[in-house]
């Protein structure tokens, strides 16, 4: 006997629908997995036939052969289980498929089974719905609000194989999917009226926010680099509908949990420690490809904090996701893209001893470039705000007035962002070099600026581009600006350039 089972496998972010073919035959008893299955999908003989015999069925006394169709994909993980055990129960006319309603055809199973028939979650409910598009989804109990997030069916769930097997046969009604327990509000994100002072690095973020320019906070231990940069995600705009659920594709592939309301819906904020691996940082390592922070950053903030202690090999895998705004990941006979679109935000001291009050730095140039050369070249490069922050002034702590909050500094960068947008199709940070003079024009006096720093070799050419897409952002978010990037703009994003000599002989890069 034959049966075929529909059900889906997860690539990276995105989930393949697979048909789980069981074919049954006399002959030497036999259990057999083809099409590609990987260790885990693999093991579900094992778990499939403890499920079927523990939950009351007989296991047939057949050669058994379960085919994973397409056979050119790789099939991943354990949410094939309850599909092959379906297939099996079907295929030994255990579950008779004329009887069966909703009709066999039209349902799709996704869930792992244990070895006492219960049903477990999987991993990346969210693109596995997805894929099923068409079918009523079958899930376990605990996957229920992933997959209603994506579903156009409603979602039947059972907590044990006897539950689906049984509610298939009409014996039993499908069981209710769980109450929701009580929605919790999420935690609004910090706000940017706690900082005190700090003028240049509150606006620097504003800027970075607008264009999408990352953005190098350096400076002493205790100068508040680490309480700006989190404050950084929540001047972003909402997500958009189609990033929002680009989002929740990849925080449901990655297994974090999402919001009480289930979409992605605010820009994420993601801040991986400097001891991470490579993997947890880029992604992959896992035969499903699993997205890695800078994927759950996607559409957000991605916060390297101390960006010098992270391996080497992790700076390294940051230059290439960080220019595509993808990062490809292969292991074995997969590859996938994955998204990774995200604004960087970083810190650093400038030196060993953390610099400290002026003057007291005792490090001397060798030490202070071996430590420095860590961020060099071209991922140094990519920052087109380098913000030198100092420790706050007592009086700014003791009685300086709260700054401007976070929704009023939000709803400039939006406008902002929108007309950029509307300009250039893209935001500012990501204008190409030829199209500054058409999209960032400079006015004469800003113009004289620019030559005396390239002059004086305070600025390559490759920061002399970066200064002018910052210069269009400050002028984006200037009331008063027009369509002209004027010498104001350009001198205030020359501050925004920290030196950081010796490792770049003396230049501002
Ligand atoms: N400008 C500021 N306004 C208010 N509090 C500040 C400010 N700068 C520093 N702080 C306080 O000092 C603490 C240390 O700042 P932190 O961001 O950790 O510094 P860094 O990362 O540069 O070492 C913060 O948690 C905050 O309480
Ligand atoms: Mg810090
Ligand atoms: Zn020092």
């Amino acid at each position: 006997m034959f049966a075929a089972v529909p059900s889906a496998t997860l690539l990276g972010v995105e989930g393949h629908r697979v048909t789980v073919e069981v074919h049954s035959s006399s002959g030497i008893p036999g259990f057999l997995i083809v099409g590609l299955p990987d260790e885990v999908c693999r093991e579900a003989k094992d778990r499939v036939r403890a499920a079927v015999i523990s939950s009351g069925y007989s296991w047939p006394n057949k050669r058994v052969t379960v085919n994973l169709a397409p056979s050119s994909d790789k099939k991943v993980g354990s949410g094939l289980d309850l599909a092959i055990a379906i297939g099996v129960l079907i295929a030994d006319e255990q579950l008779l498929s004329d009887d069966v309603q909703p009709a066999i055809g039209t349902l799709g199973f996704i869930a792992e089974l244990g070895l006492d028939g219960s049903l477990r979650a999987v991993p990346g409910m969210v693109p596995l719905v997805a894929a099923l598009a068409g079918l009523r989804p079958v899930v376990a109990d605990a996957s229920h609000r992933e997959a209603m997030i994506i579903s156009d069916e409603p979602v039947l769930v059972g907590r044990c194989l006897r539950d689906v097997v049984e509610a298939m046969r009409g014996t039993c009604p499908w069981p209710d999917p769980p109450v929701d327990r009580v929605v919790i509000e999420p935690t609004p994100p910090p706000d940017i009226a706690d900082v005190r002072g700090q003028m240049l690095a509150r606006q620097a973020l504003e800027v970075a926010a607008a264009g999408g320019h990352h953005i190098l906070f350096v400076g002493p231990p205790g100068s508040g680099k680490t309480m700006l940069a989190q404050r950084l995600a929540g001047l972003l705009p909402p997500l958009e509908p189609a990033a929002a659920l680009m989002a929740t594709m990849v925080h449901s592939a990655a297994g974090v949990t999402l919001p009480p309301g289930g979409l992605v819906t605010r820009a994420p904020y993601r801040a991986p420690h400097h001891t991470s691996s490579i993997v947890a940082l880029v992604g992959g390592g896992t035969a499903s490809l699993r997205p890695g922070e800078i994927s759950l950053a996607h559409g957000g903030v991605l916060f390297m904090d101390e960006m010098g202690e992270f391996s080497p090999s992790v700076l390294d895998g940051l230059r290439q996701p960080l220019e595509e705004g993808v990062v490809r990941v292969a292991r074995a006979r997969a590859t996938a893209t994955l998204p990774a679109n995200f604004l960087l935000v970083a810190a650093t001291n400038p030196c060993p001893c953390g610099g400290g009050a002026p003057g007291a730095c005792q490090c001397d140039d060798g030490a202070r470039a071996r430590y420095l050369r860590r961020l060099s070249g071209p991922l140094l490069d990519r920052f087109d705000l380098r913000v030198p922050v100092a420790r706050p002034e007592v009086d700014e702590l003791l009685i300086g007035e709260p700054g401007e909050s976070t929704v009023d500094v939000a709803r400039r960068v939006r406008a902002a962002r929108a007309l950029a947008i509307e300009r250039s199709g893209s935001l500012n940070g990501a204008i190409p070099a030829p199209m500054l003079d058409a999209l960032a024009p400079l006015d004469a006096a800003a113009k004289r600026l620019l030559r005396v720093e390239l002059e004086r070799d305070r600025l390559t050419g490759r920061g002399y581009h970066r200064v002018r897409r910052v210069a269009r952002t400050i002028a984006d978010l200037d009331p008063l600006a027009g369509e002209v990037v004027s010498e104001g703009h350009v001198a205030l994003a020359l501050q925004f350039r920290v030196r950081l000599s010796p490792l770049l002989g003396g230049r501002a890069a």
